[in-house]
């Protein structure tokens, strides 16, 4: 077959301005609505943090009671979806499993077919009630363990983890996850963000801009890294194995999921300083801190030979690990945080709407006569 790729210039869009957004900056270090995320991930709760990305300022305390009590009445998932969970075959990664139910969601919503900012904020907040409840769901069901009732009195990751693991979690789980909730939030026009904008600007609806979101999100340069990162660190064996590990990938030029990143070059990722800490703190077995000196040799190794720092997933990666979580969970648990960006930017694209359509520089054959099927040799 002839694509002819060996003419065409890969840019990525690489620097290109797409748009404005008043939702999230990566300009002068990572803020949402401009509230600097060190200081979102060390004070706010997630749910103060999905609040202020969906509606553009931080909650009261009664209007955060009144958001919370929206998401505990909203959290009842139809059985028909449930239904599908139980059907769907056993060899499908979680992360497709989601997608799919995260479509099928569509179709019982009240409100499928309204598409103003009220309806889409109601919509918005389902679909955050319901995520955990389905990750949690299949996950159980494919391990023959009973579903478990969300508990409004927990918080949203609290709530998360005891969907997940059928007990209540330990505050220390329980922040843990909630910080790595707020880094995952919103990331600007990142490429699962400006899908759902694309599909936003067609006049489309907020499920079918989640599904296509989750589909870009779980590519492995995207949001599946983290799985990948986790299947990485495994390989190495001990600290002393690290570097050899960095020069074996660079010499096959093979890259290592959880470093470089498009944006953040010249400077860290804030999350990945952030989340760091939080592993580090996480890390009391012997098995955790050896994982954390691998993780530093490698970080060491990384800047050395490539220059190239870790991003988001890479201590995040740790953390699920320690959270209990099996891999396969990674990109999902991405995605149950993600929600909110792709909703906020879903309501913005479509409040100040032109459709999204660039043109491509054409570098393919030049104009010729058609030739008839018998002609062609
Ligand atoms: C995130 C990512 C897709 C950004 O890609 P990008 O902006 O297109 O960066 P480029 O492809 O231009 O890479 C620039 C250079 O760094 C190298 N590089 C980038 N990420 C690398 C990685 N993770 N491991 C090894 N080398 C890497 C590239 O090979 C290239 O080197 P070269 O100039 O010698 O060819 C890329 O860094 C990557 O693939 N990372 C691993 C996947 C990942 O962690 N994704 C999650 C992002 S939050």
């Amino acid at each position: 077959m002839k694509y002819m790729t060996d003419k065409l210039k890969v840019t990525g869009l690489d620097g290109v301005i797409a748009g404005e957004t008043a939702i999230s900056t990566l300009n002068n270090g990572l803020h949402y609505r401009g509230y600097a995320i060190e200081e979102l991930a060390r004070d706010a709760t997630f749910t103060e943090v999905a609040y202020l990305l969906l509606h553009g300022e931080l909650p009261t305390e009664e209007s955060l009671a009144d958001f919370r009590a929206i998401l505990a009445e909203s959290d009842e998932v139809p059985d028909a979806v449930i239904q599908l969970l139980h059907e769907l075959p056993l060899h499908i990664a979680p992360i497709d499993v989601l997608r799919t139910s995260i479509s099928a969601l569509g179709h019982f919503d009240l409100q499928a077919n309204e598409n103003d900012v009220i309806a889409n904020l109601g919509k918005a907040i389902r679909l955050l009630s319901h995520i955990p409840v389905l990750i949690a769901a299949r996950y159980r069901l494919t391990r023959g363990l009973e579903l478990v009732e969300p508990d409004s009195e927990l918080s949203f990751a609290g709530n998360f983890l005891s969907l997940l693991h059928g007990r209540l979690p330990s505050a220390r789980d329980e922040r843990a996850l909630e910080r790595t909730l707020i880094c995952y939030a919103d990331h600007e026009f990142n490429a699962s963000t400006f899908t759902a904008r694309i599909v936003a600007s067609t006049g489309s609806d907020l499920q079918s801009a989640v599904t296509a979101a989750v589909g870009a999100l779980k590519g492995a340069l995207h949001g599946g890294a983290i799985e990948n990162v986790w299947e990485e660190i495994q390989q190495v064996q001990s600290p002393s194995d690290a570097e050899r590990f960095v020069r074996d990938a660079i010499s096959k030029k093979r890259r290592i999921a959880g470093f470089g990143h498009r944006v953040y070059r010249d400077c860290p990722d804030p999350r990945a300083e952030l989340l760091k800490e939080v592993s580090q703190e996480l890390a009391t077995t012997d098995e955790q801190q050896q994982l954390e000196e691998i993780a530093d040799v490698i970080e060491a190794a990384m800047w050395q030979h490539k220059q190239l720092r870790p991003n988001v997933d890479w201590p995040t990666a740790r953390i699920y690990h320690s959270l209990g979580f099996d891999a396969e969970l990674f990109t999902p648990l991405f995605a149950a945080a993600r929600v909110i960006g792709w909703s906020a930017h879903f309501i913005e694209q479509q409040s100040a709407n032109r459709l999204i359509q660039p043109r491509s520089n054409y570098v393919g054959a030049m104009p010729r006569p058609f030739v008839p099927l018998h002609d062609r040799g």
